[in-house]
């Protein structure tokens, strides 16, 4: 007990004499920094698109597209407040720009979940379930038809609508303007599925797309101006080792120009500081905070995997720590595959399905694949896993815990 209390007395005192923060709060997510470098481009066109709604007339609707970190999501947040801040009020209509994140847990799980949160957001009401679909859309209708006024209607990570729902709720968004008297409603959809709008039925297409904007990937310059004036309002002064910032920014550069992962990085560079009670962020801490962040990716890929997946990554860990040195084969995986299945009265798929999977676990770079051919035309796979034995630890627990409850 002494000893604990000791140690308790370590992590809160180096806790207090937190030397290395100023303010964690620019840190978080929805922190709206007041400069946003290097998107000045895509702030004027998205400003400019939608500025006619400062007049009274519905813009064209407007597709935002880039991949994940690009600032798409800053971007709009701050031409909306700006469009607000400008909105006169004398006019004899009402500007209304609300922004929905379709991603949040439950909104677009169906049709009737993401109407009714639309309904909330504009004020209206309806029970949480049981009323007929087209009676929801009817109330939704009404709801933003009540009044003169001029909607912008925001809905971020839209290709999350289509993935639990259908195009049908994308369709009937699109098709809703012609039943409106009172009001006009303008869409901005947002996504990081690059090809999110080739997916989708061709008449959603070009009605959301009717305006276009792509966010590039930051480079390795760019984000280093980012994580500079971010670094300035969170760190105290003199605490970033010389080459820390240029380091995340080429890490997170060769992440496709990921802005989060590069604040990530940062932040977390900072934690991993703090806690080994030292007044400098040093490069080393960098490369752990990498380590960190690329451990937690896979293995929250792999706890949101099915069953069926974990079960052929469990094969070829055991196989691969029966025989270290050695390269294990696709057949020698579907056998064990099927053992582990029948243990644990499991459907058994097809040699060719776990063949796909192995294939996915290549990309994401679990395992990495050697094709050596085998003379006349016949071709194997040779299998290794490309993990740290501490996420290789981690993975057969979370496979464990998985198989045995539930
Ligand atoms: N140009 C920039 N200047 C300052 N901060 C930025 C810039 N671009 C992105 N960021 C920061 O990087 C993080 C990610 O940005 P944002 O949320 O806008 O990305 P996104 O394109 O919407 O990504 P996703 O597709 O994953 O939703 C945020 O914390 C944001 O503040
Ligand atoms: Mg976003």
């Amino acid at each position: 007990m002494v000893e604990l209390n000791k140690e308790l007395d370590k992590i809160f005192q180096s806790f207090n004499n937190n030397s290395i923060f100023k303010d964690k709060s620019p840190l978080q997510n929805s922190y709206q920094p007041e400069d946003i470098p290097h998107r000045s481009e895509q702030i004027t066109q998205v400003a400019s698109i939608l500025a006619p709604v400062l007049r009274g007339e519905k813009p064209s609707n407007l597709f935002l597209y880039g991949k994940t970190g690009t600032g798409k999501t800053l971007t709009i947040q701050y031409v909306k407040n700006e469009l607000l801040k400008r909105a006169d009020k004398s006019l004899n209509f009402k500007l209304r720009i609300e922004y929905l994140n379709c991603k949040l847990k439950k909104v677009s799980d169906t049709e009737y979940r993401i109407l009714a949160e639309l309904i909330k957001k504009f004020g209206g009401e309806i029970p949480s379930t049981g009323l007929p679909t087209q009676l929801v859309y009817d109330k939704f209708i009404e709801t933003i038809d009540s009044e003169k006024q001029l909607i912008i209607l925001i809905l971020d990570e839209i290709d999350q609508t289509t993935k639990k729902i259908s195009d049908d709720f994308l369709y009937n968004l699109t098709r809703l303007s012609s039943e409106l008297t009172q009001s006009k409603l303008a869409l901005v959809g947002i996504s990081n599925n690059l090809t999110f709008l080739d997916e989708i039925d061709p008449r959603v297409k070009s009605s959301l797309s009717e305006e276009e904007i792509v966010f590039p990937p930051y480079n390795a310059l760019q984000l280093q101006d980012i994580l500079t004036k971010r670094a300035k309002e969170v760190f105290k002064e003199g605490v970033l080792e010389e080459g820390v910032i240029a380091k995340c920014a080429a890490f997170a550069a060769r992440e496709h120009g990921d802005a989060r992962r590069a604040l990530d990085l940062l932040r977390i560079a900072g934690e991993l500081a703090e806690r080994d009670n030292s007044n400098k962020i040093k490069m080393k801490y960098i490369d752990e905070a990498n380590e960190k962040i690329e451990r937690d990716k896979i293995l929250d890929i792999i706890k949101s995997e099915p069953k069926q997946f974990q079960l052929v990554l469990s094969s070829i860990i055991s196989l691969s720590q029966k025989n270290p040195k050695e390269h294990i084969f696709t057949g020698e995986i579907y056998n064990h595959y099927r053992d582990l299945c029948i243990k644990n009265k499991l459907e058994i798929l097809t040699q060719r399905r776990i063949s796909d999977i192995i294939q996915e676990f290549d990309m994401l770079g679990i395992i990495t694949v050697n094709v050596i051919s085998k003379g006349r035309g016949g071709r194997m796979r040779e299998i290794k896993l490309a993990i740290t034995n501490d996420i290789i630890e981690k993975a057969k627990e979370i496979i464990q815990n998985s198989i045995t409850y539930d």
